[in-house]
């Protein structure tokens, strides 16, 4: 196996992967997390479920983002999975922006993190595990909590927000 620790690079090229990866459609989820007073969220597309026993997660974040030292300070964050025609909440915490929570309507988790009461559904999650990866962190965590509302959801394919169909 190869040490992760290596400089890598491969054939593929930036774009290249970018316009290729986009091909795989995806749920689009908000990372939410608290410090003190101060509330963190960001869009992210990389929630995948990892076991029903124990339930766990895990999501990938970018080190850069501040949510991330939060998380790892704190040990604990929610996801909120959105529905349809949440894009634009997914636009607005992906965008930087001094209060990314204007004009939602927030509650807090019993772990403290601010969860979107619009959301589709909603995990409370304790991280495990971090395993950092050049620009990103992946963080293990148990799910400590969920709970779904009724409704259809958000996904995201070749970086347009869609709908979902039932066949
Ligand atoms: C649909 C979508 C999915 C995203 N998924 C992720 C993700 O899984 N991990 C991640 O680190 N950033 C992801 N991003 C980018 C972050 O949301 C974005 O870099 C971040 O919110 C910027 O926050 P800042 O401006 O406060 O630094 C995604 C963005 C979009 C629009």
């Amino acid at each position: 196996m190869l040490n992760s620790e290596t400089q890598f690079t491969t054939a593929v090229d930036q774009d290249t992967f970018r316009d290729v990866i986009s091909n795989l459609v995806s749920g689009v989820s908000i990372i939410s997390a608290q410090r003190e007073d101060e509330r963190f969220g960001v869009t992210a597309s990389s929630v995948t479920s990892l076991s029903v026993d124990p339930a766990s997660i895990l999501v990938c974040l970018n080190q850069r983002l501040s949510i991330t030292d939060v998380i790892s300070e704190t040990g604990v964050f929610a996801v909120n999975i959105l529905g349809e025609g949440h894009g634009d909440v997914a636009i607005q915490f992906a965008t930087g922006h001094a209060d990314k929570f204007r004009g939602t309507t927030i509650r807090h988790d019993g772990m403290g993190n601010p969860i979107l009461a619009d959301a589709l559904a909603h995990l409370e999650c304790r991280v495990v595990e971090r395993k950092d990866f050049t620009t990103h962190a992946i963080f293990i965590a148990l799910v400590e909590s969920a709970v779904a509302r009724p409704g259809s959801p958000l996904p995201y394919f070749r970086k347009s927000f869609g709908r979902f169909i039932e066949d």
